[in-house]
């Protein structure tokens, strides 16, 4: 039997949610990971420290009793943010970065930033105190078509924040273009990138062709094939820019097969197998550890694990439901499992 070992895994991008949801989808993300960043789009946002060490308390006490897992909480970027808040996220040892979501971009943002401008002496400060920014990388501009959001992002905004703070430390988020690609392969060192397992394994087709399938919607949408390539060279290259984050996102499944469906992928439950199954898919095995296990710690300067998980080569069929939640692939087949933990 075909196996594959490697260093235990991170996730930098992952909304666990709170209350009931939080329970369901938690131990699928402790069970691989062992540690998270922890997104702070609940309702209402989490955006001082006081609130994200509640937050983790929730976290910590919805555990399964064996598990070995620490959150990584972040804090929500608003126009109330002050620099003071900024100097207190630095000063707390559970908080890692500041989330900049641009107002209506993506699922609960209507308190993120209308005008990045406003924000300036916010970016200074945590430039100051070396606390990264992690951007939901898309604009809201009604006009601008859904697929160049990204692209038009990284132009009118990105260009000038990473010019203006050269030594902030920046991660563009779930990276869906080779635009974003580019721009972070030719950034400075502290210019890094996410990426998704659907946006791995999937173009947009998945959501439109032969019928909408909303369980493929997420934001940024997938675009074309020709994107989706360039992020699997980016994520296999050995690029230390490039690691692992899922941007699971559950939702329940009635919000997401709606007339207004909601924007998320539930990809926890096998996060680790849809990303070996990109990564083999190019013959690229043997980049997954670098990727899954060792450049986010480097960026995020915390230590690499050091204990490891094992992988089956094993084919097996992706539930129809996890709880409420409806599974990225549901009732298809991946071909690695998890075997211990
Ligand atoms: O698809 C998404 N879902 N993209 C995001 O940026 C947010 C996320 C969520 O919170 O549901
Ligand atoms: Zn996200």
């Amino acid at each position: 039997m075909k196996t594959l070992t490697i260093t235990r895994p991170d996730d930098w991008h992952t909304h666990v949610r709170n209350g009931a949801i939080l329970k369901t989808v938690l131990p699928h993300t402790a069970a691989q990971f062992a540690r998270a960043i922890i997104m702070p789009n609940l309702k209402p946002p989490v955006i001082t420290v006081a609130q994200a060490l509640n937050y983790r308390e929730e976290i910590l006490s919805a555990l399964p009793k064996d598990a070995n897992f620490t959150p990584l909480m972040t804090l929500y970027l608003t126009a109330a943010t002050t620099v003071e808040d900024i100097k207190a996220a630095a000063d707390c040892e559970h908080v890692h970065a500041f989330k900049l979501y641009p107002a209506g971009a993506t699922t609960n943002s209507d308190a993120g930033v209308a005008n990045i401008a406003t924000i300036y002496p916010l970016l200074a400060a945590m430039e100051k105190y070396e606390l990264p920014l992690l951007l939901h990388g898309e604009v809201t501009d009604e006009t601008c078509d859904i697929f160049d959001r990204e692209r038009v992002f990284i132009e009118r905004h990105l260009t000038a924040i990473t010019r203006d703070f050269p030594n902030l430390r920046v991660v563009l988020e779930h990276v869906t273009t080779s635009e974003a690609v580019q721009f972070v392969e030719s950034a400075g060192e502290n210019v890094a990138a996410t990426i998704t397992p659907q946006h791995l394994l999937f173009n947009r087709n998945a959501i439109l062709a032969g019928g909408i399938r909303p369980h493929y919607y997420c934001l940024p949408i997938l675009k074309r094939e020709q994107h989706r390539l360039a992020l699997v060279k980016a994520a296999t290259s050995g690029n230390a820019k490039f690691f692992l984050g899922t941007d699971t996102a559950p939702h329940l499944t009635h919000t997401k097969e709606n007339a207004c469906g909601c924007a998320g992928c539930y990809s926890a439950f096998a996060a680790i197998e849809l990303y070996a199954e990109a990564f083999e898919q190019v013959n690229a095995l043997d980049k997954l550890e670098g990727f899954a296990s060792f450049y986010g710690a480097d960026f995020y300067r915390l230590p690499r694990n050091t204990d490891t998980i094992t992988l089956e080569k094993q084919t097996w069929t992706i539930p129809s439901a996890y709880g409420d939640i409806t599974p990225l692939k549901a009732g298809e087949d991946l071909s690695w499992k998890l075997i211990n933990s």
